[in-house]
């Protein structure tokens, strides 16, 4: 069965080809697109979802589309990511600037972690962030993930400025509501 998870305002799924004009617009557009990578074409773009799509055949997860339910609307990608080399299994997220500031990244972020730990049965969690994207550090925060120094990407990423931030699953779990 095709992993999807539903929240209060969101719907979580695999990525989908007719999701390549939110991807576009997310690339496309330069404030998002700042730390992750830095913009690009539609064609560009494309290629970067056909990698998140890849990623699903070939390990079982990806990132997830993000889905608002209220409108249909894609509203960017969130979940797992585990490339070679990657420095640990992150859970990374990216939204449109129209769905940032609604607490839309938080809540499919829980979900997502959530996932990696019921489902994948991971036992840590990791967030590569720039120490200049202070949004994305301010939710990683809120997640309760933990700020543990630089780290480094594989090349040809290796020069980029990262930091880790990490909890294990004792520590997600010790604070979920009983
Ligand atoms: C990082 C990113 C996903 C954060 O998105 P975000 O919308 O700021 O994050 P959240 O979902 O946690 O929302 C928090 C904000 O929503 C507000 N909010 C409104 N309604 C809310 C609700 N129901 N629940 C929670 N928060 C709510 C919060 O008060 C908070 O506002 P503040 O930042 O002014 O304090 C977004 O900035 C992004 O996509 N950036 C570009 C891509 C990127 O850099 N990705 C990370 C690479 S490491």
């Amino acid at each position: 069965m095709e992993p999807s998870l539903e929240t209060a305002r969101l719907i979580l799924r695999r990525p989908r080809e007719e999701d390549l004009d939110g991807w576009a617009a997310l690339m496309a557009d330069e404030a998002a697109a700042k730390f992750i990578g830095g913009p690009l074409t539609r064609s560009a773009a494309w290629r970067a979802m056909a990698t998140m799509a890849g990623s699903w055949s070939l390990k079982g997860f990806g990132m997830f589309s993000v889905i608002e339910k209220a409108t249909g609307q894609w509203i960017g990608r969130v979940g797992p990511w585990q490339p070679e080399g990657w420095p640990g299994p992150e859970v990374g997220w990216a939204l449109l600037s129209s769905a940032w500031g609604k607490g839309y990244a938080r809540e499919s972020a829980q979900a997502a972690i959530g996932w990696t730990f019921d489902a994948l049965d991971w036992t840590e969690v990791i967030h590569t962030i720039d120490p200049n994207n202070v949004p994305s550090q301010r939710l990683a925060m809120a997640l309760g993930a933990v700020n543990v120094g630089p780290t480094q990407l594989p090349p040809p990423l290796e020069n980029l400025p990262v930091e880790m931030w990490r909890q294990s699953r004792e520590q997600w779990m010790s604070r979920l509501p009983a």
